[in-house]
């Protein structure tokens, strides 16, 4: 089975968990780690599973994972699984329900078997942090106990996790 991971990730922590996924699944099958700006549809047909990766924006999908999610033709031939990293211990605790759901119904609509997604906590750009703090007003307490949790993550444990994930599916498929 020739499988692919591919992933969108603007600051880095959507990268680490595709690694952990690859570096687990490279273990045993022939796996190849491909960064979504990097495929073109065509590369698709040779690959029987994908596991894509998007981090969380504003509640849904990053838009690249979204137009990806669009390109794929239905029965493209591959089974699919996910994975999200997001930043929910500063947003909603239930921030990345969208994109949990934009992967469930965009696998639907194609007709592609769908194996589940893991999600992962990831550290906020320091870009967003004064943002963030001011429009979910955070006192400067709260917001730093909860950066000092956000800024643990991904962490070895995370990764851990992905593996599992990515372990199991693979198990289960072959
Ligand atoms: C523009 C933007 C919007 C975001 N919106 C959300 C959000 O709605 N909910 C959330 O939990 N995290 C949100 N985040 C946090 C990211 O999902 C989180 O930091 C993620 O791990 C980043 O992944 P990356 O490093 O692979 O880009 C947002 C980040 C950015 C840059």
């Amino acid at each position: 089975m020739k499988i692919l991971v591919t992933y969108f990730s603007q600051t880095g922590n959507t990268r680490q968990i595709a690694n952990a996924i690859h570096n687990e699944i490279v273990k045993k099958q022939d796996c190849e780690l491909i960064a979504l700006e990097n495929i073109h549809p065509e590369d698709l047909k040779k690959y029987q599973m994908i596991f894509v990766g998007s981090p969380i924006h504003a509640g849904g999908l990053a838009a690249q994972v979204t137009a990806f999610l669009d390109s794929i033709p239905i029965d493209p031939g591959f089974t699919m699984a996910a994975f999200i990293t997001h930043a929910a211990s500063v947003y909603e605790p239930a921030s990345f329900n969208k994109g949990v759901k934009a992967f469930e119904a965009s696998a639907a609509q194609k007709n592609i078997a769908f194996h589940g997604i893991f999600s992962c906590q990831g550290k906020l750009t320091t870009a967003l942090h004064d943002f963030v703090k001011a429009s979910k007003k955070l006192s400067d307490d709260e917001w730093e106990k909860r950066k000092a949790e956000f800024n643990q993550h991904p962490n070895a444990e995370d990764e851990k996790m992905a593996s599992a994930f990515a372990r199991k599916i693979i198990e289960d498929a072959t």
